[in-house]
């Protein structure tokens, strides 16, 4: 496949592909000296100043307790970035300059004079914007996102954005946000009280991938897919969102969420409501995430019967992932023995729309399985079998689109073909687009995007209140269900293996198979 012209506009946000965040502003990073910020903050920002993409203007401001100074941060996050840059080489001058703008402020989150320390600090900035724009990034425990944002509001740091202000200042908030409905809800109303629901952006790093946002654009800009997109073309729909990896070190943190907290309630569902939503009036913001609130709120509620019946939980045991031994889950550091929480959860869901009545989504995430792997599968209605039926045992199956979302991302068409010689006989054959082939490969990371776009204040592909909100109800609903019931032996699967048979069955019973991500050829 070939393009013929150049995409000039990116999929969401109606924006230049080359975007540019232009207004000078301060970003104040909370939990400057964690994981996340040296894995993925700092070299996100990095890549946005290489490609240009930074304001003329910037600072970076490193908030965390650890005794640092500017230049001990920097080193560390220079070295960080040797590991974790995507193009695993750092340009040292590039480096040098970027680095200027970086400085840490040691303080403790809990204690109100770190924030008119930090306060003061951003005071000495000459340039206005600087001082007074600003993004806090909270790479911080959940726990502490409601403390943080009553600080910066009363340092002054955090003010309500109103019509005509000149300034602006925006909180982008890590996953988990609330752990269900209620946590989820009081956490919404303690970040309202001091912003604007305009000023807070609620990660999901999924959204920031480049074949999530293709969702859009392949559907909507597309006449033969979209005209086919509803119950009267697609059979059914499969998202498989696929992990290697164990609890590894996580085993205390996977024990309160499970897997349908950790990434169910976000990742599976934003997928779910890009391949289900309608059309939007607009690429606005308001627009894109209007309809996706209305296909997740479209969902048909489950009662504990439906649960029982289309809902499937998993917990690993001991077994090999590509040639690596592994060990159960409930052998884990800081996991409970006898253990009931899932490491895998298998759904069937129905949106109840017009669109879609009728129509199941299956959906299934989880851990050691056998191929780190994204994608979503639609699968269209067989043909009529009267033509080829006279042939005898022809090898038809229904036609299928895959969306591999990572990693070698594509997308692919199923269809039959007529294998060459006298007789009819046919085989499944597949039309192939690669990201890579097509475009180089150059992917920006998601933080890279999520960044760009908090700055610029785009919230688009972050969640909003109602979105994160009625996920949880979904998630709550089945979590109700399971209550303290132990998993059944149906329920585990070896490390390795794609999951329970209870998930096999869960297909099966409607007379279909999962389809298991496969390499690239
Ligand atoms: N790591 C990831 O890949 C990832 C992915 C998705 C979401 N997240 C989310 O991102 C957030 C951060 O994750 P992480 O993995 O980076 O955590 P982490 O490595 O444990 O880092 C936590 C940071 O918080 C700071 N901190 C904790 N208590 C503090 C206090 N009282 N005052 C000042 N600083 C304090 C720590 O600094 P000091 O110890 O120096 O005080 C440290 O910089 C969490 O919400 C997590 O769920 C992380």
């Amino acid at each position: 496949m070939s393009y013929e012209q150049p995409i000039n506009q990116s999929p969401i946000g109606g924006l230049e592909n080359i975007r540019k965040a232009d207004e000078p502003c301060t970003i104040v990073i909370f939990g400057a000296s964690g994981d996340l910020t040296s894995r993925k903050l700092i070299p996100a920002l990095y890549h946005l100043y290489l490609d240009g993409q930074m304001p003329d203007s910037f600072r970076v401001v490193g908030f965390a307790r650890r005794d640092k100074t500017d230049e001990s941060w920097r080193m560390e996050m220079r070295e960080s970035l040797a590991v974790h840059s995507r193009t695993k080489s750092v340009d040292d001058a590039k480096w040098d300059d970027f680095a200027k703008n970086l400085s840490y402020h040691k303080g403790d989150l809990t204690d109100s004079d770190a924030y008119t320390r930090l306060a003061d600090r951003l005071q000495v900035y000459q340039n206005e914007s600087l001082k007074n724009n600003l993004v806090f990034y909270l790479a911080i425990s959940p726990s502490l996102f409601g403390d943080v944002v009553d600080y910066l509001h009363d340092a002054q740091l955090l003010k309500r954005w109103e019509e005509g202000d000149e300034f602006w200042q925006r909180v982008v908030v890590e996953k988990p946000f609330g752990h269900d409905l209620q946590s989820a809800s009081l956490l919404n109303n303690h970040l309202l009280r001091h912003a604007r629901e305009r000023q807070i952006f609620r990660i999901d790093h999924y959204l920031g991938k480049e074949t999530v946002q293709n969702i859009m654009m392949f559907r909507f800009s597309n006449a033969i897919f979209e005209q086919l997109w509803n119950r009267e073309t697609i059979e059914h729909v499969q998202i498989t969102v696929g992990e290697t990896v164990g609890v590894g070190g996580r085993g205390g943190y996977f024990e309160e969420a499970g897997t349908i907290r950790d990434m169910m309630q976000n990742h599976l569902l934003q997928i779910l409501s890009l391949v289900a939503m309608e059309p939007p009036p607009s690429l606005a913001a308001e627009d894109v995430r209007g309809e996706k609130v209305k296909a997740l709120k479209s969902i048909r509620a489950m009662t504990p019967e439906d649960v029982a019946e289309r809902v499937v939980r998993g917990q690993y045991f001991a077994g090999t992932v590509n040639g690596e031994s592994r060990m159960g889950y409930r052998q884990e550091e800081k996991v409970d023995p006898e253990s009931n929480v899932e490491t895998y959860v298998a759904l069937k869901l129905f949106v109840d729309n017009w669109r879609w009545s009728g129509v199941p989504f299956y959906l299934r995430t989880g851990k050691n399985l056998p191929m780190r792997a994204s994608e979503v599968r639609v699968q269209f209605r067989p043909t009529p079998n009267v033509l080829f039926a006279a042939q005898g045992d022809l090898d038809l199956l229904p036609n299928a689109l895959t969306l591999r979302l990572q990693p070698d991302e594509g997308i692919s068409l199923r269809f039959n073909g007529k294998v060459p010689g006298n007789s009819i006989t046919s085989r499944p054959v597949r039309m192939h687009f690669g990201y890579d082939s097509e475009f180089g490969a150059y992917t920006p990371e998601a933080y890279e995007r999520l960044l760009l776009e908090a700055m610029a204040g785009d919230a688009t592909l972050f969640i909003r209140r109602d979105e994160v909100e009625t996920a949880w109800r979904i998630v709550d609903d089945i979590r109700a269900a399971w209550g303290d019931q132990p998993l059944t032996n149906r329920e585990f699967y070896a490390a390795g293996s794609w999951g329970p048979m209870a998930a096999e069955e869960l297909l099966a019973n409607d007379g279909y198979v999962w389809h298991n991500p496969q390499p690239a050829e």
